[in-house]
């Protein structure tokens, strides 16, 4: 399919300045928190991303009226007749996204049963979804699987409960916070995720009545209320989107302005930018994100959950440090297969190896299960233009970035892939001066 490949002709500093909006991990989640409420609620600050279109259509599938706000970018969501949606029509958005599995909770609530189909994302690790069904079965949800997908049930309305996971899972904790809320009594949920993106839904939920204490400990503390609001909220900026350009200009030796950057998300990430060498500059609207010349400088880097380094930047930031002298080290603790994309960057004529063990650091989950889950990224590597084929969200970015820094033309197949958490990314890129171009179509 000619459309879905990009022509980048590298070599070109990208300079200038896009804009960031809304964050593509919460905007979603945020938008089924509306479902909860017996009030409409305005979300603002939201990027016209594929995640955000899937939930748009899978809430209204379910009664949910959303039209835009008055100002751009804000949604209204009415969620005043909810009803149950025709399987076959819900079934039609399977694999096209992670969201669905959070309607569970509300769903559950409001209709007493939920019908989940098979669910899409990045392909970076194998992805289960088992604390999600525990936690619910906690609550008090029956699960049974069935050949177009997953039923729920709640017998009677859902009781409070103490969960402690076994990881820190971003969406768990979510399921958790949107299910509890509405359920009878307190949960106490142990070893919680405390992404920036996460206290921002809790956010939303309080504006909307429910009552949720976050301790030190990654306790998170939900007291059930019997009904929800509405909420006006206007979404945090995405930090990861912000850092995939951040990590472009740097590989490409360009300067690039993020107008929406916000540092108080992204400390972790401007500390590692710095020590490869990156300059930025922080003002009250954005981030000022450059190379300053002269070697970048090899680093060891070990993804975590937050206030670690977000394993969502390290892929762009590889890419750079293909472009930094010495020897990198890069631990990946958890997506076992997020290293998978750099065979591509090899090819460009990068030197990265992958290892099963832990490297450089804090053993992992994965050291023992022979994932290569470790790099060691020799640079600085020429890299050369290639044919590339998108393997997933951050690592498409990161071959785009790849592409924009290498000397030559690449092919980079499934660009459309990108579209799910990076709004206008084409139109950002020619306005930093990307050599990017759609092949014309062939004449039939
Ligand atoms: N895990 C399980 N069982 C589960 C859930 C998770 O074993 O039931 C494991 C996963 O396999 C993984 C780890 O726990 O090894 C962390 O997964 P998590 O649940 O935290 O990830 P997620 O909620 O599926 C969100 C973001 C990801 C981001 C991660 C980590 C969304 C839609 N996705 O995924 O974003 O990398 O949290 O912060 O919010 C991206 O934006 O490109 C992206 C992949």
């Amino acid at each position: 399919m000619t459309d879905d490949v990009l022509l980048v002709h590298g070599g070109t500093p990208l300079e200038g300045e896009i804009r960031v909006r809304g964050a593509k991990n919460l905007v979603p989640k945020a938008m089924v928190a509306a479902l909860l409420g017996d009030e409409p609620s305005r979300l603002r600050n939201v990027p016209d991303i594929r995640d955000v279109r899937v939930v748009r259509g899978l809430l209204q599938l379910h009664g949910v009226t959303v039209g835009p706000g008055e100002e751009a970018g804000e949604l209204v969501l009415d969620p005043s007749h909810v009803e149950s949606a025709n399987v076959a029509d819900i079934d039609a958005h399977a694999g096209s996204s992670r969201i669905p599995i959070l309607f569970c909770g509300p769903l559950l609530h409001r209709l007493g049963h939920a019908f989940i189909p098979g669910l899409g994302g990045c392909d970076i690790g194998g992805r289960p979804i088992d604390f999600h069904f525990e936690v619910l079965r906690q609550f008090g949800a029956t699960i049974e699987k069935r050949p177009e997908g997953q039923y729920l049930e709640a017998p009677q309305r859902l009781r409070g409960t103490k969960i402690r996971l076994p990881y820190p899972s971003v969406g768990a904790t979510e399921q958790v916070l949107l299910t509890a809320v509405l359920a009878e009594g307190v949960t106490e949920l142990a070893n919680a995720a405390v992404e920036p993106e996460i206290e921002d839904l809790i956010c939303v939920l309080q504006k909307m009545g429910a009552i949720i204490s976050m301790d030190t400990d990654r306790t998170i503390r939900i007291t059930g209320v019997d009904r929800l609001g509405g909420f006006n909220h206007r979404a945090l900026p995405d930090r990861l989107e912000s850092a995939s350009w951040a990590s472009a200009a740097l590989a490409t030796k360009g300067d690039v302005y993020v107008r929406g950057a916000s540092q108080r998300e992204m400390m972790t990430f401007l500390n590692t930018f710095r020590r490869v060498g990156g300059a930025f500059e922080v003002d009250d609207a954005g981030i000022r994100f450059w190379h300053p010349g002269g070697p970048l400088n090899a680093i060891a880097l070990e993804t975590d959950v937050h206030p670690g380094f977000q394993t969502d930047w390290q892929q762009p930031l590889v890419v750079a440090l293909t472009q930094a002298s010495g020897l990198s080290i890069v631990h990946e603790t958890v997506y076992e297969s997020r290293l998978g994309f750099t065979s591509a960057l090899n090819q460009m004529g990068a030197h990265i190896q992958l290892y099963s063990e832990c490297l450089g650091g804090t053993p992992c989950r994965f050291g023992r299960r022979n994932f290569l889950h470790s790099a060691v990224v020799s640079g600085p590597t020429k890299l050369q233009g290639a044919n590339l084929v998108i393997p997933d969200l951050r690592g498409g970015f990161s071959y785009l970035i790849a592409a924009l820094a290498a000397q030559g033309t690449s092919h980079v197949h499934g660009i459309d892939l990108i579209n799910r958490g990076y709004e206008n990314f084409m139109d950002k890129l020619r306005a930093l001066g990307a050599h990017v171009e759609l092949p014309a179509p062939v004449e039939s």
